[in-house]
């Protein structure tokens, strides 16, 4: 079981208990709560759901690694700096943007914020 927190109206402060769902996504999740990601592409092409995504409790790192295809797109949308993109080593996994149609929900807690 793993906890989604929306740092946004109107869902400030509220924990989400989840059960993980192979292949559901945080937009997935937040639009089965009528949470309102903005999204276009839903194919994670455009960056237009970037969120960040912060990690609490021990685990401290998302499961999901970011991959070479999201990173780009991530610092096209002026989400990662340049040093982050060209970086070889991953950039800090316990807080950073994320695409929410491309990042799986896990059995993780974490932060959600626009
Ligand atoms: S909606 Fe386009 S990248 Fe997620």
């Amino acid at each position: 079981m793993g906890t989604v927190t929306f740092l946004d109206p109107p869902f400030i402060g509220q924990n989400v208990a989840h059960t993980a769902i192979y292949g559901y996504t945080l937009l997935n999740l937040a639009g089965s709560l009528k949470h309102r990601l903005y999204a276009e592409c839903r194919a994670g092409r455009c960056g237009a759901c970037a969120v960040k995504v912060m990690v609490l409790g021990e685990r401290g790192a998302c499961k999901m690694q970011l991959g070479e295809i999201e990173k780009s797109i991530l610092y096209q949308a002026g989400k990662l700096s340049r040093e982050q993109y060209r970086s070889e080593t991953p950039p800090d996994s316990s807080s950073l943007w994320r695409l929410a149609c491309q990042y799986v929900v896990g059995n993780e807690e974490i932060v959600v914020a626009l």
